[in-house]
């Protein structure tokens, strides 16, 4: 069984990814943390994260690079956003994923087109959702709590910028599969969201 998550910024689609995997048993790749991992490359390169080409060779990265507490600045989510625009850049960490998602036992994979472009014959897809408001909200008190000073205004404002780059790529933008179930987490509780997606994903494969 293929699950593909998909959303925006802070949605809640990791959290709720994650719970899949474990209500499930399949193994998670959290896609987001690949790109992340090549923004941060491209930067501690000293690389122009707006040329393909640099983006690329950054592409290379290695995976103790995905242990680094940096990937989840609020920085390196800005940097992903603009590696990940690069067609060749998405063509390079292409075949890792679809791997990884065509596994035997199959797998929950999430990001921003997993449902439409990583594995679009997954057997349950969820776009999931929330106001620019409540992720920035969510998202800055994760960022405070690993003891960062930045506003929740910047915050807000670096996620807007993200949506806005994501959806209005032409390389695998981020949208709705027309098969993907909406599940809008802005007024549930992360144990809600969870009971939700697992209602969501059972009522797509029938089990
Ligand atoms: O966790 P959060 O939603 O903040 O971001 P992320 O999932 O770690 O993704 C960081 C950035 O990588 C996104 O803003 C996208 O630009 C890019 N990304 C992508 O293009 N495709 C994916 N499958 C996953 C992430
Ligand atoms: O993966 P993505 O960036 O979409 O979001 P996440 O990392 O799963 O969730 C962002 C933050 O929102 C985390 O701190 C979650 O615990 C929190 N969250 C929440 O407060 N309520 C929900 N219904 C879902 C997530």
């Amino acid at each position: 069984m293929i699950i593909a998550v998909d959303g925006p910024a802070a949605s809640g689609k990791g959290t709720i990814a994650r719970a899949l995997a474990k209500h499930y048993k399949l193994p998670y790749l959290d896609t987001g943390l690949l790109y992340r991992a090549v923004g941060l490359s491209v930067q501690r390169m000293g690389l122009d994260p707006e040329r393909e080409a640099d983006a690329v060779a950054a592409s290379a990265f290695d995976d103790s690079l995905l242990e680094d507490p940096a990937l989840r600045d609020d920085e390196t989510g800005l940097l992903a956003s603009v590696v990940s625009a690069h067609p060749l850049v998405r063509a390079a960490l292409f075949q890792r994923q679809r791997r990884f998602a065509a596994q035997p036992g199959g797998a929950v994979l999430d990001g921003r087109d997993i449902g439409t472009v990583i594995a679009p014959e997954a057997d349950a897809k969820l776009f999931v959702k929330a106001t620019p408001n409540i992720r920035a909200q969510r998202r800055h008190a994760e960022l405070q709590a690993r003891g960062s000073a930045i506003s929740k205004d910047r915050v807000l404002a670096d996620i807007r910028a993200r949506d806005a780059r994501d959806s209005g790529r032409s390389a695998a933008p981020l949208a709705m599969a027309a098969d993907a179930a909406l599940l809008d987490t802005s007024f549930l509780s992360i144990e809600a969201s969870v009971q939700r997606a697992v209602a969501l994903v059972d009522a797509r494969v029938k089990r």
